[in-house]
């Protein structure tokens, strides 16, 4: 006999518990399809739409849906991000597993992303950074932020939604959002940030660039006072 659910890994499962119980969900760039079908399974959500820019993998969800009998509670939909999806078709998105530019892309394609109800809970595998000055630039207030840890790698996730009388800045935040470093993947995903930071920092240096390399070492020192909290 087969697995009732889909196994999810690390990653998506942190996505899917930022999504709340009993909404209507958007997985959007669903692939496989994995994520609803696991909600979907556990009776948290009513009702799912999942879309993807691609034929082959809808079709691919398609099979799992039949395989794991929730083809009447999730909908497989062709769309580029969210462009063919509805204001009232879902309460909570998932945009996990795109490059930090797509998310921001489709964040930008329907006003109505900016409806305070609505949750985003974003996943991207580069450009963490510039997502976050995206999101402050344009009111999105974060909620919850975690890291994980998946395949020895580690990712961040946001949950997102538009309050901009709720956002207030603290240094090193478009580095490390709202990450703890309390936990071997809040820890991980500091260590990283800082690497990268040290060698942003020694760029600047080696081809004096004096502000730069002081901007840099300035946000060093912010994110090891938040990490040693
Ligand atoms: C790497 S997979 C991620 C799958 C799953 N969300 C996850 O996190 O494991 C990226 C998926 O996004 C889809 N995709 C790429 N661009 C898209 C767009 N503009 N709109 C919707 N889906 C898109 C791809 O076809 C692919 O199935």
């Amino acid at each position: 006999m087969g697995c009732p659910f889909p196994k999810l890994g690390e990653r998506l499962q942190l996505c899917a518990s930022f999504v709340r119980s009993g909404v209507r969900l958007c997985d959007v760039g669903t692939d496989h399809g994995y994520l609803p079908i696991f909600l979907a399974k556990q009776g948290k959500i009513l009702y799912a739409v999942a879309s993807d820019i691609r034929s082959g993998p809808l079709q691919n969800a398609q099979e799992n849906l039949s395989r794991y009998h929730v083809s009447d509670l999730v909908e497989t939909r062709i769309s580029d991000g969210i462009l063919k999806i509805g204001e009232d078709e879902a309460d909570d998105f998932v945009i996990a597993g795109m490059g930090g530019e797509l998310i921001m892309k489709i964040l930008s394609q329907k006003s109505w992303v900016k409806n305070p109800q609505k949750h985003w809970i974003l996943q991207p595998m580069s450009k963490a950074f510039e997502l976050r000055a995206f999101l402050f630039e344009n009111g999105f207030f974060t909620q919850q932020e975690k890291a994980v840890i998946d395949d020895k790698k580690v990712y961040s996730v946001m949950l997102v939604s538009y309050a901009p009388e709720k956002i207030s800045r603290h240094p090193g935040d478009l580095y490390i959002g709202q990450i703890c470093a309390d936990s071997e993947a809040g820890k991980a995903y500091y260590q990283k940030e800082l690497e990268d930071l040290a060698k942003r920092r020694n760029g600047a240096m080696i081809s004096h660039k004096k502000a730069d390399e002081e901007r840099y070492a300035a946000e060093i020192l912010a994110i090891q006072k938040l990490e040693n909290l």
